[in-house]
């Protein structure tokens, strides 16, 4: 086993092992660090810190790799639908025929929602953001489908995976339906997963309505696309309300909050804000480049940048593609479309993007396609949950299946005060 050998005020103070993945990479196992040395190490935003050993999905940021259990993401959306990833990223594996077809009748039988949860939806104001929505009813789930730990854990949780699979989508759907003031369109044993959730949004009982077959492949790509990211925000959130041992409905509720934000999945919603904001006022694109880069302007590019992919993000790349295809499919366009492709022209000829190594990420382009699809902007976070479901739920059965893991408590570095002494109130300034 490779090691560090660290050395403090030039003292030798400890040899730290060094750790390889499949991959070649490698990190200093610090986990005697503070025992031995006094020493804790400080990496705020956790950029250079590796949370857990994981088998579910590799990203090279150099590299512009993204595979799920080994299989790059481009053959994946090429050759599977959305059920099938879901299950791989869960399972291990990818579903035969048999298994595939199983999956697909389970969720269905598990696609209904408590009637007396639907009347939850009727309480939320006309204007309400359809993730407060998601992350109250996911946690509710574990009131009405409460978890019996006592008896087959293992079956206990297979069943509450499943549940969450399916209904999720179906509050995802109902959340859409109240927002309009509709009735609630429940699932179908006829139709496919994505099929279903087109249905359950806009199926009408005054017009014939069938879900377009190209809305339904491009929804299978979508979602396979945002079905998992390594330890992205939202995912560790969920490994760490796991890590407390809170049920699975909790920390996936906890991963729709984090995911909630502009700097993550709310990302998508701010780039379809944005590229709208740009069409309305005509507004020069260098303009808006420079906007981006200037440090005293809280405006950011939406869609661009990355934590980790320091080149072309691979899904933004196959959601680009599929934008144009959907489009054309249609026989339309979208006026978005040319500027966020004229955008992305400018700022990867600029200085200041090549040099901060800032290219499109997955949000760049994906709202253009819900956008086509007729859903509105602020289900696009919802429809990024929606695909990420499965990525959360396979991340906490690995932490909930690993034998060494602990519960989630980092450390700090304390700039507060150092001590006082509680003066009496009346002689407070
Ligand atoms: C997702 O982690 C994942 O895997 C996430 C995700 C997943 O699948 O789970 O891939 C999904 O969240 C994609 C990202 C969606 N967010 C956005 O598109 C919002 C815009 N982008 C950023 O705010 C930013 O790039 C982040 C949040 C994505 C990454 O932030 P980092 O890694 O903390 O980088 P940083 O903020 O430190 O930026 C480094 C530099 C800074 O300049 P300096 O201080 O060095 O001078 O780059 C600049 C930033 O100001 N910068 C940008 C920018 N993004 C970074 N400048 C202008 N526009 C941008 N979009």
């Amino acid at each position: 086993m490779k090691k560090a050998e660290v050395f403090i005020d030039g003292k030798k103070s400890v040899d730290l092992p060094i750790l390889t993945d499949t991959m070649e990479n490698q990190a200093l196992d610090i986990r005697a660090l503070r025992q031995q040395t006094g020493l804790i190490t400080y990496d705020p935003g956790f950029g250079n810190t590796g949370s857990c050993q994981s088998q579910i999905c590799y990203l090279d940021g150099e590299k512009g790799i993204l595979r799920y259990r080994g299989y790059a993401i481009e053959d994946l959306v090429e050759h599977c639908d959305f059920i099938e990833v879901a299950y791989l990223l869960i399972h291990g594996y990818l579903p035969n025929k048999k298994e595939r077809e199983r999956y697909s009748q389970l969720l269905n039988r598990h696609s209904l929602l408590h009637a007396d949860m639907q009347s939850f939806f009727r309480r939320y104001p006309e204007n309400s953001h359809p993730m407060s929505i998601l992350a109250a009813m996911v946690v509710s789930l574990s009131a009405f489908y409460q978890i019996d730990l006592e008896e087959d854990p293992e079956l206990q949780i297979d069943l509450t995976v499943t549940r969450l699979m399916s209904k999720l989508r179906t509050i995802a759907a109902f959340s859409y339906r109240k927002m309009k003031g509709f009735d609630f369109v429940n699932p179908s044993h006829t139709y496919s997963y994505c099929a279903n959730f087109l249905n359950m949004m806009f199926s009408s009982p005054v017009v014939p309505y069938e879900p377009n077959p190209i809305h339904v492949k491009a929804m299978n790509k979508l979602l396979i696309l945002h079905a998992d990211h390594e330890q992205n925000c939202s995912t560790t959130a969920v490994r760490l309300v796991g890590s407390s041992e809170a049920n699975l409905y909790a920390a996936i509720s906890a991963g729709i909050c984090a995911l909630w934000g502009p700097r993550h999945g709310g990302a998508n919603q701010a780039v379809i804000d944005m590229l709208e904001q740009i069409h309305n006022s005509g507004e020069n694109l260098s303009k808006v480049i420079e906007r981006a880069k200037d440090k005293n302007d809280p405006f950011r590019l939406m869609g661009f940048g990355h934590r980790v992919y320091k080149t072309y993000d691979p899904r933004a790349m196959i959601a680009k593609k599929t934008c144009e295809e959907v489009l054309s499919a249609m026989g339309t366009s979208d006026p978005l479309l040319d500027i966020a492709e004229e955008l992305e022209g400018v700022a990867l000829e600029d200085d200041y993007f090549k040099e901060k190594n800032l290219y499109p990420n997955v949000d760049f382009y994906t709202g253009i396609i819900f956008r086509a699809m007729g859903i509105p902007t602020n289900m696009y976070t919802v429809m990024f949950a929606l695909g990420r479901l499965p990525g959360w739920i396979a991340h906490w059965l690995e932490w909930h299946h690993d034998p060494f893991e602990r519960i989630g408590r980092p450390r700090q570095l304390y700039m507060g005060p150092a001590v006082r002494v509680v003066p009496p109130i009346n002689e407070r300034e």
